[in-house]
């Protein structure tokens, strides 16, 4: 295993005893109003500090951006780690144990290893480039389902940009009819994540930020899948926008939005 990806682990499993720990003692979870239906507590900060001091220990000149902090280290470092500290704050918060700790790295510009971790069920996934996607150490691959029906997708709401609900619920309708089920966890890494396991065949959400996702891409990729926005370029990063999933399903659940993107979405 490559030295660096060792390290993000060592970061997530830290992270992930903080909050594991945490979740028993609710009494201790201090949560305030971030932003727009946006929750942080003081425990996403606490994860936050525990992995960027874990990967400093090993790594003191790369640089970091986190959900929480911001940016910080050295802004001209060619090694830039990528933090959503906990990823499903609002789960979290209400006592539903579903969440994650989402870490990359990227090198010049290429993410090159990723981490997601739940600590509530112990699972561990993670991914170099061109080395596979694992879970607890064993190879992981997408689903190889091609047509939509029999699927089972997951997304997230655009619970942080209602202006979307229109178009979001037309998307909605439109793969709901042709799939199996549709599941919404609360947790973007965690759902890419799953998709990289083939536990779900598809996943899809707006406007979702670089921490949510930046992990969870790379698992995919080396699973065998397939990422894009919603009008099947590369742009996630810059749009938020993502669709993932096996090749083929992703193909069909783009043909499947298609007629539903609004102007915006469309970018
Ligand atoms: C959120 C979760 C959720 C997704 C939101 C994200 P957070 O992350 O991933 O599933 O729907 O858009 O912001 O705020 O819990 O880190
Ligand atoms: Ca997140
Ligand atoms: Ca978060």
């Amino acid at each position: 295993m490559h030295p660096m990806l060792n390290i993000a682990i060592r970061a997530a499993r830290n992270a992930g005893n903080v909050i594991a720990r945490a979740f028993e003692h609710p009494d201790k979870i201090e949560a305030v109003q971030k932003g727009n239906n946006d929750i942080v507590t003081n425990i996403d900060k606490e994860a936050e500090t525990a992995i960027i001091e874990t990967i400093k220990k090993s790594y003191p000149d790369h640089g970091f951006v986190g959900e929480e902090f911001g940016q910080q280290g050295s802004a001209e470092s060619d090694y830039l780690w990528i933090i959503d500290p906990l990823d499903g704050t609002t789960n979290f918060v209400k006592g539903i144990p579903h969440f994650s700790v989402s870490i990359a790295l990227k090198v010049k510009g290429k993410i090159e290893h990723a981490v997601v971790y739940d600590p509530m069920r112990n699972e561990l996934f993670a991914a170099s480039r061109g080395q596979g996607a694992q879970l607890n150490g064993r190879r992981i691959r997408t689903s190889n389902m091609k047509e939509l029906s029999g699927v089972l997708l997951a997304t997230g709401f655009p619970h942080r940009s209602k202006h979307h609900t229109e178009a979001y619920l037309n998307i909605f309708g439109a793969l709901f009819v042709h799939s199996t089920d549709i599941r919404r966890s609360g947790s973007a890494a965690l759902d890419l994540a799953y998709v990289a396991a083939g536990r779900h065949d598809g996943f899809w959400e707006i406007a979702l930020k670089p921490w949510d996702t930046a992990a969870g891409i790379l698992l995919v990729k080396e699973a065998g899948g397939l990422i894009t926005d919603f009008i099947g370029n590369d742009n996630v990063e810059k749009t938020g926008n993502i669709v993932a999933g096996g090749p083929k399903v992703v193909q069909n659940m783009l043909k499947e939005m298609r007629p539903h993107l609004t102007e915006s979405l469309s970018r």
